[in-house]
């Protein structure tokens, strides 16, 4: 086997990672030869002479094979990527923003170039999802892919749910073990999955969604009082990526959902991922792995470069044999939203309600709303309001309850917060 070089840029959490089971591998033909780094002035582990801060130094140097890419900034990613491709050099990248939001331009790159972008390590983490979907499920018709995609969500929920930590420090565990991204509102507020579920599509499902086409909600406002309503329903809740098709349309999102004890993500705990899917002929299938931290992704890296050292490429296969499949956003959806105050959210935006409940300390409605509702809204960005998807038979129906009425009922309940609030002066 060929002695692979590799110019490797970014050596944060995942590039040691790298660095590392490369190095403790008994079985990978390959060294690092040069490092870009950002900051040429901080202290490193490694000598000096290993890195660099030019990254003319690593794309230009002939005897590098080939270039990974494992940065923070997306765009720079993107500069580095495109570069390498023309000039002539397969790629390993880890950037899961970059790629979902230019990976139509990837593919064309790599058309044209016959160069490769490999991105395992991009999209949960140790799981080997994306190959699986290229080569075992290439010719199967998918109907759902579905899972926890995000490490640091799942660990925040599981340290709330199991350990009654709070929210601000479970966050803080995250960041500190590397799991969360240098900017967690990428991850707790659903980006992160959304960017992994955009990739997937492609692999999955044969087509390009930009990410801004994809709803995205978050962990940040869950309210203690969604949590002990979890609990008492013996339910659990989980940041959950899901793209379905259904009669030739393909649907995709990410919200928070309450999770059944009978599901297989009810015992998915702490930085593992999961991802399961449902195929024509297959059935179900469910793949299990940590989805987050140094070592588990930093091998998802070499895998790829491996798999380059034989020539590997995405084929893209869906993408190319399938007739294109429609994306929508015009489905239903059942939800649980709770707030403070009922006038903050607004309920013409549901079809139909099934479900309400108002107290002083815990109020929510339940009803199907389409999902091109839950796009931009300003009522859900108030961080007064928290939406959680009900898996299906969560809750039971109270039959459809008519908006006007509920309306009515809200203004009741105004009026008497406002008196008690006048008593309490
Ligand atoms: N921040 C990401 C996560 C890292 O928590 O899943 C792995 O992609």
């Amino acid at each position: 086997m060929k002695n692979i070089k590799i110019g490797l840029f970014g050596f944060g959490c995942v590039g040691q990672g790298l660095y590392e089971t490369l190095n403790s591998s008994k079985n990978f033909a390959g060294e690092i030869s040069r490092i870009c780094i950002k900051n040429p002035n901080k202290a490193r582990k490694l000598p000096a002479k290993l890195f660099t801060d030019k990254k003319k130094d690593i794309l230009f140097d002939e005897s590098i094979d080939v270039i990974v890419e494992l940065i923070d900034d997306a765009d720079a990613a993107l500069d580095i990527v495109t570069t390498a491709l023309k000039n002539n050099k397969s790629v390993v990248t880890a950037n899961k923003k970059m790629v979902a939001e230019n990976l139509e331009y990837l593919v064309e790159l790599q058309e044209q170039t016959g160069k490769a972008v490999l991105y395992e390590g991009a999209v949960c983490g140790s799981i080997p999802i994306i190959r699986t979907l290229e080569e075992y499920f290439g010719h199967e018709p998918l109907n759902q892919i579905k899972g926890i995609f995000n490490g640091s969500t799942n660990y925040i929920l599981t340290k709330i749910f199991d350990e009654n930590l709070n929210y601000k420090k479970a966050l803080t565990q995250a960041q500190e073990l590397g799991f969360a991204e240098t900017d967690p509102t990428l991850d707790v507020k659903g980006f992160d999955a959304k960017y992994k579920l955009s990739i997937l599509l492609t692999h999955a499902f044969g087509i390009h969604v930009p990410p801004t086409q994809i709803v995205n909600l978050g962990i940040d406002d869950l309210k203690v009082a969604d949590l002990e309503y979890a609990r008492e329903k013996g339910l659990k809740i989980k940041l959950i990526a899901q793209a379905q098709r259904i009669e030739d349309k393909v649907y995709a999102f990410v919200t928070p959902q309450f999770i059944k004890p009978d599901n297989n993500l009810h015992s998915i705990n702490n930085e593992f991922n999961a991802v399961t899917l449902n195929g024509e002929f297959c059935d179900d299938q469910l793949f299990i792995g940590k989805g987050a931290g140094s070592l588990p992704t930093g091998a998802a890296v070499l895998s790829d470069i491996s798999a380059l050292s034989y020539e590997y490429k995405y084929e893209y296969k869906k993408h190319y044999n399938l007739g294109k499949l429609p994306f929508s956003n015009e489905s239903l959806l059942k939800v649980y939203v709770s707030f403070d105050s009922p006038k903050e959210i607004d309920l013409s935006d549901f079809e139909s309600i099934q479900h309400k409940y108002f107290s002083f300390d815990h109020s929510y409605v339940i009803g199907n709303i389409c999902i091109n509702k839950l796009l931009n809204k300003k009522w859900l960005s108030n961080s007064n309001n928290n939406i959680i998807l009900c898996d299906n038979g969560t809750e039971g129906t109270l039959g459809n309850l008519c908006v006007d009425s509920l309306n009515a009922e809200i203004d009741e309940l105004k009026k008497g917060q406002e008196l008690l609030q006048k008593i309490s002066v």
